[in-house]
């Protein structure tokens, strides 16, 4: 049935559209070399005209990429559009070819498989079609993004495609920020919140056909609709459609999951990618991705770079040292054209990231540093070279341990295979990969392990039970993580009040369950009220939910160190950030006041946004309990009540200092497994004398287990807020070494008997 008209025209439409790029990029290029060439000339009869001008110093080309780069981060759009209409961009994806056997599909299936490459239009084209197809009147058309960036930037794409604006007929809902209104038929999503949907409305009536996508990525939420979704779908008898959409072609588990439905591909458009290895292993990819992408920039041919890096801190400082060597470099050499350098992390601010997507001017190259984001969730046209390290951020739990990290680690191969195709989408392109043929065949994991079993999966258990779901080891995942790990999460939710000795949901529980976050964090919140603290644990939580409030630009360390040390409170980091957050809120002229302190302007205005929405859900919390007064109570300055909140929600990440402690490694060690842990330079706890016992927010395995944001606590509130878990040592039953420790977890996680006794209420 397949029309070889309709292929040939295809062929030639993207055949012409190539050489005529090919056509430009070696024109562009013959200019360049004559610019150069001319240079190179009047060099060579004048004397090098930069040595006759008196040349900056070091230090003054270095003050002036600073300011170059304060310049570049303040979003300063260089207003280029691309010169093809909505509409032609539209006709030029590849799932347009394919709009009307999609629709078919769609329309005789209730469950759909979508494989297509990265770029193909999927996520921003598919939503289009079901409206334009009629969906839209039967309900809203959502589609889910494991990322928060992916559903902003996107949804901010469709709206332009639409011809409306964010929040109209098009919108976005992502943790605290719901940008849709009774207007809208395009919701794009996180999964997560979708799942907190599902947990209010478990058919989700509201919605016509839900995409779930970038599923590939199996995230734990994406997993976890996987299953509510399957059941929606089939009791709603064909009033909810769902796509799921892949850009990897593990398509057949997926298909054989949900009924055996078909499976729909849409050919990418991709050119030959060209690899090139590391003959040695890199000992600083950091080091070798700035010298890779400064020698790409001077030695080949037009074309956009992309590198890969796996976080923002990384992210910023490589960012900073490019604009200072190109200015260097620029100023030695004026004939390098100028290097354009973005970042894109998902805490980066919206309008920054938008700036990714605009088109390169002409004679200029843009480099994009991106974490994994840039793999499969954000495409960005113009990509000729990718520089791989090889390296991914994850967040992962190990349950011996009963610690959750940020691991740096190697990526899979199937991940290094979509990071070079990002090469390849434009024209034929090159990839550098900073590490070994041999490594990449013979260490790399061929798959990355889906995130539910890796992680913590307390909050999705706590979110399953508050559904009614109570056979959480019978749920019916698509991966079912290890017994262990559920388990784990099961024991967690015991201590923490959450579930009853038999695995049921406890009052309190239901409570937790009110509140998008880990329990954790709604615990300490639910605890506030009764400490009567929750004015100020609000605040600290939302300053908590937003990266990096402080800001230390390369050339200003020590004077912002300095600064920052002015806000520390000799109690912990969550009292300090209190203290940012109130000299904030007061301050006469906020802008100025975050400029003279090196404070993230952007970041406190969305920890006082976090904050409005925390205050939205205890007054909704209020409502729903009949509570005469609202459940928001100041403690006026009494702020131990606060690190008391806190303990009881977060005393299972408690460390004791070390016997042979020194202040200025800031060992300690933890009181649930011993493990040694560090405090954190940035801490205001740091070098600090008399701190013995502390709690945690996270910990971070860098070149050492780092705790962030650490509070000092009295080991006395430990047995008072967390009487499941601890209990003062009987002596007689200790070892000496125990002993000096008095304190002793109550639970005894590795013993199966407290594990069944938990697991018994699961049938
Ligand atoms: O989902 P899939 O990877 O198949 O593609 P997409 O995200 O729908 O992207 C289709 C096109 O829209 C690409 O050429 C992107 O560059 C463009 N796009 C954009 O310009 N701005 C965005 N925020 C997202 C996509
Ligand atoms: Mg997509």
């Amino acid at each position: 049935t397949k029309n070889p008209e309709g292929s040939m025209t295809r062929v030639a439409q993207y055949g012409s559209k190539f050489m005529s790029e090919a056509k430009t990029r070696k024109l562009e290029k013959k200019k360049e070399e004559e610019r150069n060439k001319r240079l190179e000339e009047k060099i060579r009869m004048n004397g090098d005209p930069l040595n006759q001008i008196t040349r900056p110093t070091e230090n003054e080309i270095k003050k002036s990429a600073y300011e170059e780069w304060q310049r570049q981060s303040k979003n300063q759009s260089y207003g280029i559009r691309s010169n093809m209409s909505i509409k032609e961009q539209r006709e030029s994806l590849p799932v347009y070819q394919k709009r009307d056997e999609l629709l078919r599909l769609v329309q005789q299936n209730d469950f759909l498989i979508v494989v297509g490459e990265t770029g193909s239009g999927k996520t921003t084209q598919i939503t289009q079609y079901l409206a334009e197809e009629g969906y839209s009147s039967k309900g809203v058309i959502a589609c889910t993004q494991p990322r928060r960036v992916a559903a902003t930037s996107v949804a901010k794409r469709v709206a332009q495609e639409v011809g409306c604006k964010v929040g109209e007929e098009v919108g976005y809902t992502i943790r605290f920020e719901d940008c849709t209104s009774n207007k809208t038929i395009i919701k794009y999503m996180t999964d997560g919140m979708l799942q907190r949907e599902a947990l209010v409305d478990p058919d989700l009536m509201k919605y016509s056909v839900i995409m779930l996508d970038e599923a590939h990525e199996r995230t734990i939420a994406t997993d976890v609709l996987f299953a509510l979704l399957r059941e929606a779908v089939i009791r709603r008898k064909g009033g909810l459609k769902l796509i799921v959409t892949s850009a990897t072609l593990d398509s057949q588990k997926f298909s054989r999951y949900f009924e055996n439905c078909p499976v729909f591909h849409i050919e990418g458009r991709t050119f030959p990618v060209k690899i090139f290895y590391t003959k040695e292993p890199e000992l600083d990819y950091i080091q070798s991705s700035i010298e890779t992408v400064i020698d790409v920039h001077t030695n080949n041919p037009p074309g956009d770079i992309l590198v890969f890096l796996t976080g923002k801190e990384e992210i910023d400082t490589c960012c900073e040292t490019l604009v200072e060597k190109m200015s260097l470099l620029r100023a030695e050499k004026p004939h390098v054209s100028e290097l354009i350098v973005l970042p894109i992390y998902s805490s980066l601010p919206s309008e920054m990231q938008s700036r990714i997507f605009e088109p390169t001017p002409s004679g200029k190259r843009k480099v994009v540093l991106a974490t994994n984001i840039a793999e499969t969730s954000v495409t960005i046209d113009g990509i000729y070279y990718v520089i791989d390290p090889g390296y991914v951020k994850v967040n992962a739990y190990d349950p011996k341990l009963g610690m959750d990290s940020l691991i740096v680690q190697p990526i899979s191969r199937a991940q290094a295979d979509q990071r070079s195709g990002r090469a390849g989408r434009t024209g034929p392109g090159i990839c550098y990969r900073l590490y070994t043929k041999n490594a990449y065949l013979n260490e790399m994991p061929a798959n990355t392990v889906p995130e539910i079993q890796r992680q913590n999966l307390s909050y999705t258990i706590l979110m399953l039970k508050a559904m009614g779901i109570d056979d959480v080891l019978g749920f019916n995942f698509m991966d079912r993580p290890k017994e262990q790990l559920i388990l784990t999460a099961l024991e967690e939710l015991y201590i923490l009040d959450a579930l009853d000795e038999n695995g049921v949901l406890t009052e309190f529980g239901k409570r937790m369950a009110f509140f998008p976050m880990e329990p954790l964090l709604s615990k300490t919140l639910i605890q506030s009220i009764e400490f009567k603290c929750s004015d100020e644990v609000i605040t600290v939580i939302a300053m908590l939910s937003v990266p990096d409030i402080f800001y230390r630009p390369k050339e200003k360390r020590d004077e912002a160190d300095r600064i920052k040390a002015k806000f520390h409170d000799y109690n912990g980091d969550h009292l300090t950030l209190l203290n940012v957050y109130n000299k904030w809120s007061d301050a006469d002229n906020p802008r100025l006041w975050c400029q003279n302190n090196f404070i993230h302007e952007k970041s406190m205005r969305r920890a006082r946004e976090v904050r409005r929405q925390l205050l939205k859900i205890f007054d909704n919390l209020d409502k729903r309990e009949r509570q005469a007064e609202s459940s928001v109570i100041s403690c006026r300055g009494n702020w131990d009540l606060i690190r008391k909140a806190f303990v009881s929600g977060f005393f299972k990440n408690s460390a004791k200092r070390a016997a042979t402690h020194d202040p200025d490694e800031g060992s300690y060690r933890t009181l649930v497994e011993n493990t040694p842990v560090h405090i954190h330079p940035s801490s205001s706890l740091f070098r600090k004398h008399g701190v013995d016992y502390v709690i945690y927010h996270t910990l971070v395995l860098t070149n050492k287990e780092y705790m962030h944001c650490i509070t000092k606590i009295d080991p006395k509130w430990l047995l008072m807020y967390a009487p499941r878990f601890f209990k003062t040592a009987d002596s007689s039953q200790l070892s000496t070494k125990k002993k000096t420790e008095k304190l002793q977890p109550l639970f005894n996680r590795n013993d199966p008997k407290e594990n069944w006794r938990l697991s018994k209420g699961r049938r």
